[in-house]
């Protein structure tokens, strides 16, 4: 099975690391596509350093920045940011054939709706992963805490893309990802939601940690007061709800306690952040569905208000 992982980042890297067989090097069985040809070029020539549990291995992961050197494949992994979908995808076309499975591996909910836009050859999966990675710096990516994949469809698929999706699954299982087909990934997209929703803005704004946010009353308060509303909105949307969202994100905070959240690298390393794809999806849901989502609009505000301040500087 040839795969194209689209994105370097955190996550991009560690599937990379992890899927890229060490004794295929110089095999075209995984490719990394990368925006920029600088970065692509650095990587080619150091690789991609995987660290956890203090040791660090370097892995020659073939990377590119031209789409045509990689050509059409059977699975595509989109590990790009929510915000930077469409372009990514127009990019991507030659990657495609009518059979090539594409996956979607976004934080929030913006992307179920993008994907429609996008005219793809044949319904696209939805991975759902708690893997804790971090990247320290281009091409170093921190494995910070084993979690688990879900994969899945929202629409029928076809044989050959479910069957091209349990064999992804398998082949993520055989790479020590811990993976499963989950047969409601719209479920469980929302539920990683609940999560990034509490979690993800308040690190961000108060500059701590996971684990650091409830250890201040305000924050913990208005966690609770974020989760709630999206909590609300949810079960307006019909959603199944298995585990109590609030009990399963004060559950993350602790068990990533010392994790520095996608938010909070954002802010540190001056980027766009996923606000819109997390809270700002919420209150786009809860005005359509006529629920009052205040807490999850003023941090909205408050985030779109720091990544001004430090886009003008
Ligand atoms: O976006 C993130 O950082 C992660 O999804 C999570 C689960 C909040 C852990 O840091």
């Amino acid at each position: 099975m040839r795969i194209a992982i689209v994105g370097p980042g955190a996550l991009g890297c560690l599937f990379a690391v992890l899927l890229f067989p060490k004794e295929q090097s110089g095999n075209d069985s995984l490719q990394i596509l990368d925006h920029s040809p600088e970065r692509a070029h650095l990587l080619n020539t150091w690789g991609i350093l995987y660290e956890t549990d203090g040791n660090q291995r370097r892995h020659m992961v073939p990377v590119s920045a031209n789409p045509l050197e990689i050509g059409p494949v059977d699975v595509v992994l989109l590990c790009v940011k929510s915000s930077a979908l469409t372009a990514c995808v127009q990019t991507c076309t030659v990657l495609l054939s009518p059979r090539t499975l594409v996956v979607f591996l976004q934080n929030g909910i913006g992307h179920m709706d993008i994907q429609e836009q996008m005219n793809l050859p044949a319904p696209p999966a939805f991975a759902v992963s708690s893997e804790g990675a971090t990247l320290l710096a281009p091409g170093h990516v921190r494995h910070a805490g084993r979690g688990m994949t879900q994969l899945g469809f929202l629409h029928k698929p076809s044989d050959q893309q479910q069957h091209l999706l349990a064999t992804l699954a398998h082949t993520l299982q055989l790479s020590g990802l811990d993976s499963s087909l989950s047969p409601d990934i719209r479920s469980q997209l929302w539920a990683k939601l609940f999560i990034n929703v509490g979690i993800n803005p308040l690190t961000a704004l108060y500059n701590r940690t996971n684990g650091q946010i409830l250890t201040s009353c305000a924050a913990r308060g208005r966690l609770k007061n974020l989760v709630r509303e999206a909590e609300a909105v949810a079960r307006a949307c019909n959603i199944v709800i298995t585990t109590d969202p609030l009990q399963a994100t004060l559950a993350v905070c602790k068990k990533t306690a010392t994790n520095i959240s996608s938010m909070l690298q954002d802010r540190r390393h001056k980027r766009p952040s996923e606000i819109d794809a997390i809270n700002g999806a919420i209150v786009r849901e809860g005005k359509r569905l006529g629920i009052a989502t205040p807490f999850n609009e003023e941090v909205v505000r408050q985030i779109k208000k720091m990544e001004d301040e430090y886009s003008r500087d």
